[in-house]
């Protein structure tokens, strides 16, 4: 199976006051590219925590304690995969935001307050797309001069262009040694010998110290009278920002670049949070509840706008909710969460169709009816306190299946086919027999 991305027996915990989190009890999980993969559950069944584990965004007092994260993102990935925590923070600050972008539970929370929508906005070409931004400044400065005949402008733009072209210079040496060092590492990923061991982490130092800019750069760059040259780059990030804003369809961008987040509703702070997610073409888009405090409509089009960019601007997309209404209408699979378990995986087809977990069968059966005359069936009990999680299957005290075994032991992970998979002792029986 091609694959972006997966996480393999994945163990995140929190260390609290009250105890020790088991937030994720040995999450497996694979996306294949190109699709949008659905990540369901109630409330406190870890899909944030999944999904930040898989971008190594776990806030303190959480750790991620053992597993694997795999990417196969660029083409020299495919094959093999990077185990993204065995990789320095530099090269993950490389994969957040150029591969992988995330919209975060609630819109508003994201934003920051004193900050304008466009420098917001703007942020993340500074951050991802800066070399494209300063050759476009560069383009641009060459265009003005070609046009005029005013010497003394000429003259100014072209300081200007040969100070751009400096910091150009810096950005692809460092691009060039980064590469370097990010090649050695997937060389020598799966040695473990000692050598290897020492050369990794010495690769992961480096890596980490590796500056963008040299001395000279960083100097020019603060002193005011020269640094005049970036406001070439400041303009060429305004446009794009402009221009993102009205591929995304928000109307009048123009002046929405110019206020700050509290001046917009909840659904235009939500397509701003989807346009810096999108600022860097990423080929995840990882959406957590994204239409969480949102009225019906505007859930709807926010939907609306995620369906299209799938088919525009993202590849493959990794939408979390607890809705499983948003499932069926957005996903090709997905994988139930309970308790920091994926309970089962299928196409959303199948799950809806032929469901075989006892928690996703509740999770179905309590979905409102239009025909339903009688009672809403529910799930008895909560979902657990995760410092005192359930031993062996976390849902055993709240299945009308439990068994004894349940108690004791932590099903494995059963293939009823290629494409469903489901954790829980019922099946073993089945297969035993
Ligand atoms: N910073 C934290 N400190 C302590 N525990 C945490 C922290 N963040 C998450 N947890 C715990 O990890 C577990 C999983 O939380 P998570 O946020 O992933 O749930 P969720 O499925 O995203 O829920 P929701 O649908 O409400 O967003 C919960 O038991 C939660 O209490
Ligand atoms: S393993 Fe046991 S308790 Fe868990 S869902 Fe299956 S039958 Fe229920
Ligand atoms: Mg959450």
């Amino acid at each position: 199976m091609d694959k972006l991305i997966e996480t393999k027996e994945l163990y995140t915990n929190f260390y609290t006051y009250e105890g020790t989190v088991r937030a994720l009890n040995g999450v497996s999980l694979s996306m294949k590219p190109g699709e949008t993969y659905g990540l369901v559950g109630e409330s406190g069944c870890g899909k944030s925590v999944s999904v930040r584990s898989m971008m190594r965004i776990v806030q303190s007092p959480g750790k991620i304690e053992s597993g694997q994260i795999n990417l196969f993102m660029s083409d020299k990935d495919h094959q093999k995969g990077i185990d993204i925590l065995k990789r320095s923070e530099t090269y993950m600050q490389s994969v957040r935001g150029n591969s992988i972008s995330m919209i975060f539970q609630e819109a508003s929370s994201s934003l920051n307050p004193v900050l304008k929508i466009g420098d917001q906005v703007g942020e993340s070409f500074v951050f991802h797309r800066h070399e494209e931004m300063v050759k476009e400044a560069i383009d641009r400065l060459l265009e003005k001069s070609e046009k005029s005949s005013n010497g003394l402008a000429n003259f100014f733009r072209n300081i200007s262009v040969k100070l751009l072209q400096s910091e150009l210079n810096s950005i692809e040496k460092y691009d060039l040694k980064v590469a370097e060092i990010d090649k050695e590492l997937l060389e020598i990923e799966d040695n473990e010998d000692e050598a290897s061991i020492a050369r990794k982490h010495s690769l992961n130092f480096w890596r980490d110290r590796c500056q963008e800019y040299n001395f000279l750069i960083k100097i020019q760059r603060k002193i005011p009278i020269l640094n005049a040259y970036q406001r070439g780059i400041g303009k060429a990030i305004r446009r794009n920002v402009l221009q993102l804003l009205t591929e995304l369809g928000i109307p009048n961008p123009s002046n929405i670049i110019d206020r700050y987040p509290h001046e917009l509703s909840g659904g235009m702070q939500q397509r701003i949070v989807i346009a810096i997610a999108l600022a860097c073409h990423p080929e995840l888009l990882i959406a957590d509840e994204p239409t969480s405090n949102l009225d019906v409509t505007i859930q709807a089009q926010i939907l609306d706008m995620i369906k299209d960019l799938k088919k525009t601007k993202i590849s493959s997309v990794l939408f979390i909710t607890h809705d499983l209404g948003v499932i069926a209408e957005v996903c090709d699979r997905v994988s139930v969460m309970y308790a920091g378990d994926v309970c089962e995986t299928a196409t959303v087809k199948d799950l809806f169709k032929n469901p075989q977990h006892p928690y996703t069968k509740g999770l179905l059966n309590s979905v409102p009816k239009v025909e339903q005359g009688e009672k809403l069936a529910t799930i008895p009990g909560v979902v657990p306190n995760l410092v005192t999680p359930p031993s062996g299957c976390r849902f055993h005290p709240r299945c009308p299946y439990a068994m004894e075994i349940c108690k004791n032991e932590k099903p494995e992970i059963f293939e009823l086919n290629d494409e469903h998979s489901t954790s829980c002792h019922l099946y073993s029986q089945k297969e035993d027999k």
